[in-house]
């Protein structure tokens, strides 16, 4: 009895429904909502009806949401990303229209809006066909400016591309948008367990990986300089991605000083999920556990698919 009553006072960490952001998906090619097979309770949804998410998820206590779109039609370089009549570009523009207090943040990269798959321009290079730095930052600037034009709040670079920030820090100064964010995914490691994202957002690659410019999930020192490098760029939020797996990176980034985000990617979500599905975890208390760690790692922000029902939780035990 004692015991349980002393326990709130001494609770080090303490998730919070502020700390944490959804994960939206848009999709240009359906009417209605539909199931992601591999991340149950998540959908992909026609752009009609991203403003009533975005009020159903302020009124549980989620504040900000991260968008990511799947457009009707796919090319070489990526000109859906940055159209003024996007995917992407007409929801935030829906969401700032109907729920202006909803912080909202875009994803930034070309690889869903590209027919080969890859984040960026691809062309020929000594050893093949691969992404090419230079022009791929040029788009990048360009996609967020088109999210800024829209009413972004934040925008999420997620290609790690090398300059990547400083360059759409320019191209945003450039265009009388200083004040919008930059949430860089500035420690994004080459993992497997983007697998159910893949399906979800169509952004499979058809040929070669990201290995070239997503982090070895042995190196540490490499996370770490992308993140200082991210940091002299000019980034508002540093990421960490994914989160469960990688927190002594969290930790070692949360001391550089600036806000610090976590992103619970899909893999992690879905291996909770189902092993509640089948009854061999308890989903609710494993999910609110995994975003404490998170958090006692150093998340100031955590970027999960739990957030809807994690606010009901929280709800609930305060
Ligand atoms: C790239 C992007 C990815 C994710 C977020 N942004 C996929 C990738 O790098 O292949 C993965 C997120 C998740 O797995 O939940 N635009
Ligand atoms: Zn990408």
């Amino acid at each position: 009895m004692r015991r349980s009553a002393v326990r709130p006072l001494l609770t080090q960490t303490v998730v919070r429904r502020e700390d944490l952001i959804a994960p939206v998906f848009v999709d240009e090619t359906t009417d209605e909502p539909r199931a992601i097979q591999s991340m149950p309770g998540q959908y992909r949804y026609p752009v009609g009806e991203i403003a009533p998410l975005a009020t159903r998820l302020i009124e549980k206590g989620i504040k900000a949401l991260l968008i990511f779109g799947i457009p009707s039609v796919k090319d070489e370089t990526a000109t859906g990303a940055f159209s003024q009549t996007g995917i992407v570009q007409r929801a935030v523009r829906s969401i700032k229209d109907l729920v202006p207090e909803m912080v909202v943040i875009t994803d930034v990269c070309a690889c869903e809006y590209t027919s080969h798959g890859h984040c960026g321009i691809v062309g020929e290079t000594a050893h093949g066909p691969d992404l090419l730095n230079d022009p791929s930052l040029d788009l990048m600037g360009r996609i967020a400016v088109s999210h800024a034009n829209a009413g972004a709040d934040i925008v999420a670079p997620s290609c790690m591309l090398d300059g990547m920030v400083g360059a759409i820090r320019s191209a945003l100064d450039r265009t009388g948008h200083d004040q919008v964010l930059i949430m860089s995914y500035s420690s994004k490691f080459a993992s497997s367990l983007y697998g159910p994202f893949r399906d979800a957002a169509e952004s499979a690659y058809t040929f070669g990986d990201r290995k070239g410019y997503q982090i070895n999930p042995a190196n540490r020192r490499e996370a770490l300089m992308e993140a200082a490098l991210d940091l002299e760029e000019g980034a508002d939020i540093l990421m960490v991605k994914p989160g469960t797996f990688y927190l002594d990176i969290l930790s070692d980034i949360a001391g550089l000083g600036l806000p610090v985000a976590a992103y619970q990617v899909s893999g992690e979500y879905s291996m909770i999920k189902a092993a509640g599905q089948k009854g061999w975890l308890n989903e609710r208390e494993v999910a609110l556990e995994s975003l404490t760690a998170l958090k006692r790692a150093g998340a100031d922000l955590i970027i999960t698919y739990f957030a809807y029902d994690a606010a009901g939780w929280l709800n609930e035990e305060q």
